[in-house]
Order: C-alpha cells, then sequence, then structure tokens
C-alpha cells in the first residue's frame, strides 16, 4: 500500500545514501517520467545532479523554451541544448519509419554523449525509467532498444559505461504522478498526454523538411489549445496531428488550391497497448478545422482518425 510521501522519504534517503557526493547525468525530456526522477534526484543531491534538455527540432510548437525555463523555475541545474540541425539534417530524405527511429535515437546518443563529456567525474547515469518500461525492456520500440542497436554496431558511448541510478523503477504511472505532485510539480505538467520520443518525426508521413515541422507543430498547436480551452484535453488520453504524404484539392475564392491533408488523433487508453478513438464533439471538430485551414499556411483538408487500436496504432508510424 503506496504512499506517496513515504516514497520520497524512502528513496531520498536512499539516494544520499547511495550517491553521496557523487556527479549524476540525467536527460530530461518534458515528460512526467523523467521529470519525477530529476526533481526527486534534485531534492536528494541538489548542485550534483547535472540535467540536460536536447532540443530534437521535433517537439510541439515552443515546446522545448517554455519548458526549459519551467525546469529553471523548479531549481534544476539544467543545460537545454538545441540539436535541432543536427536531427533535421540525419533525418534528411528518411522516409522509412523504422530508419527515423535509428537516426533520431543515433543522433540523440551522440548529443548526449557530447554534452556529457563536457562534465568532469560524473559517476551516474540517472533515467526516468519506470516499472513498465522495465517489463517491457524487450520492445523494439523504446529507446533501450535503439541504444542497444547502437551498441552493437558502434561500440558503447562513454556515457552509457556509468553506473546507471533509476529511482522509479519500481513506480507505475499513476504513482509517480502521485510522488510528482507531492513534490510540488506543476499539475499541468503531471497530466500532460504521452509524447512519443521521437517526436513529430514519426507524425509526418514520408519525408522530413523544416517546412513540414513548422506546418504540423502549427496544426497540433491549435488542436491542443482547442482540447484545453473546451475541458476536453484531460478526458483525453493522447491527442496528436499527422501529416499526410498527399495534397488535395480545394477551393479558397476563386482559386483552386492543391495542398496539404492533416488528420487528428485523440484516444482513450490506460497503457497504449490498446486505444479507442475518442468521440469528440462535432461542434468542437467542426471549430478546430476551420481554424487550422484558415490559420495554417499550406492545409486545406482536415480528416479525423476514426481507427481503434488494434487492429490500427496510435501513431501512423
Ligand atoms: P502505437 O503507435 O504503437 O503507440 O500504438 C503506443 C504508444 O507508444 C508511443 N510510441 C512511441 N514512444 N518512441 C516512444 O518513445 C517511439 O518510437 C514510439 N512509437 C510509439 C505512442 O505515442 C503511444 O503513446
Amino acid at each position: 500500500n503506496f504512499t506517496a510521501a513515504n516514497f520520497v522519504d524512502d528513496i531520498v534517503a536512499e539516494l544520499k545514501e547511495k550517491l553521496k557526493d557523487d556527479k549524476v547525468v540525467l536527460g530530461l525530456s518534458g515528460g512526467v517520467d523523467s521529470t519525477v526522477a530529476a526533481v526527486l534526484l534534485n531534492k536528494a543531491i541538489g548542485k550534483n545532479l547535472y540535467c540536460i534538455f536536447v532540443n530534437n527540432g521535433l517537439l510541439r510548437k515552443n515546446e522545448f523554451e517554455s519548458v526549459l525555463h519551467q525546469y529553471k523555475d523548479m531549481g534544476l541545474n539544467v543545460k537545454g541544448v538545441d540539436a535541432s540541425d543536427r536531427f533535421l539534417t540525419a533525418l534528411a530524405g528518411v522516409d522509412d519509419p523504422e530508419k527515423k527511429r535509428k537516426a533520431i535515437g543515433r543522433v540523440f546518443i551522440e548529443v548526449f554523449d557530447d554534452e556529457a563529456h563536457k562534465l568532469t567525474d560524473v559517476k551516474w547515469l540517472a533515467q526516468g525509467t519506470i516499472y513498465p518500461d522495465v517489463i517491457e525492456s524487450i520492445s523494439v520500440k523504446g529507446p533501450s532498444a535503439t541504444i542497444k542497436s547502437h551498441h552493437n554496431v558502434g561500440g558503447l558511448p562513454d556515457f552509457m559505461k556509468l553506473q546507471v541510478v533509476e529511482p522509479l523503477r519500481m513506480l507505475f504511472k499513476d504513482e509517480v504522478r502521485r510522488v510528482g505532485a507531492t513534490l510540488g510539480i506543476d499539475p499541468e505538467l503531471l497530466g500532460r498526454h504521452p509524447f512519443p520520443g521521437p517526436g513529430l518525426a514519426i507524425r509526418i508521413l514520408g519525408d522530413i523538411t523544416p517546412e513540414k515541422v513548422s506546418i504540423l507543430q502549427e496544426v497540433d498547436a491549435i488542436f491542443i489549445e482547442g482540447l484545453k480551452a473546451n475541458g476536453l484535453y484531460d478526458k483525453v488520453w493522447q491527442a496528436g496531428a499527422i501529416l499526410l504524404p498527399v495534397n488535395s484539392v480545394g477551393v479558397m475564392g476563386d482559386e483552386r488550391t492543391y495542398e496539404k491533408v492533416v488528420a487528428l488523433r485523440a484516444v482513450e487508453s490506460t497503457d497504449g497497448m490498446t486505444a479507442d478513438w475518442v468521440h469528440l464533439p462535432y461542434e468542437f471538430l467542426m471549430k478546430v478545422s476551420n481554424q487550422i485551414i484558415n490559420k495554417v499556411k499550406g492545409v486545406n483538408r482536415v480528416v479525423y482518425d476514426i481507427s481503434s487500436k488494434p487492429p490500427a496504432t496510435i501513431e501512423w508510424e
């Protein structure tokens, strides 16, 4: 019988005992798990925790700046690294979903390793691994699999040789959220939808260009803001927009247009293993669709994904 307050007291004491005056490096993702892990470690060892938050150029609109700001406000010792160009260069011309994931995983490891090398005497790598990740560590999609495949081809990057500390590895997601609340983390951050590590790269079907990323960021921001403004965000497990690799004909004034199609996806789920599409109100879909088509240059059609998992997956790639 789990209580968040007891967990915090016990784990902080345990971390102090284990880490003493050692330096620890941790990669922040903007998600709940890495944030809660960082705040716990910060409580235990303070400035000896070095957090790195990498912008892969595939985050939501304004996410890097706003989340970095939030991390600093929380008193975390964090360095923001904008590596967007490195990621987008590595992704140029890549349209296969698994190749995208591999390229992103590889560049992430390179960027993180470069940053970790700038710190001296780091002894530990902290990770926000939670219990379901431990069970599913053989999953083909997770970052650990990426690291493994990297390991097989090129040898282990130096930061992977560090001792690993995973303060959340016995917890389920709802327990992580309760621990986060006990630690005083912003409820909005704790209530965020899951977001895949490869980010918008797997929501741009086909090859990725900076223009496509910014189109999708605008569309996604309108959808997500709309969900929040209409009290729907917390009723949905995960939502996002997908940029399709097709143009469709439209009409604007007297002109014929031939522009991009976007799909909106919103699902209910408990663990992502199965999911149902959410019956969002027609009124809401109508408003959001109009806003997207009127405001986002290059998009003339919006569709709503009414597929459940299985057999469809949540992401389109
Ligand atoms: P699917 O598309 O498999 O997604 O139904 C299930 C959940 O996993 C997330 N997802 C990923 N997360 N790296 C991640 O970190 C990935 O490559 C990846 N692919 C899918 C997806 O967003 C959903 O929450």
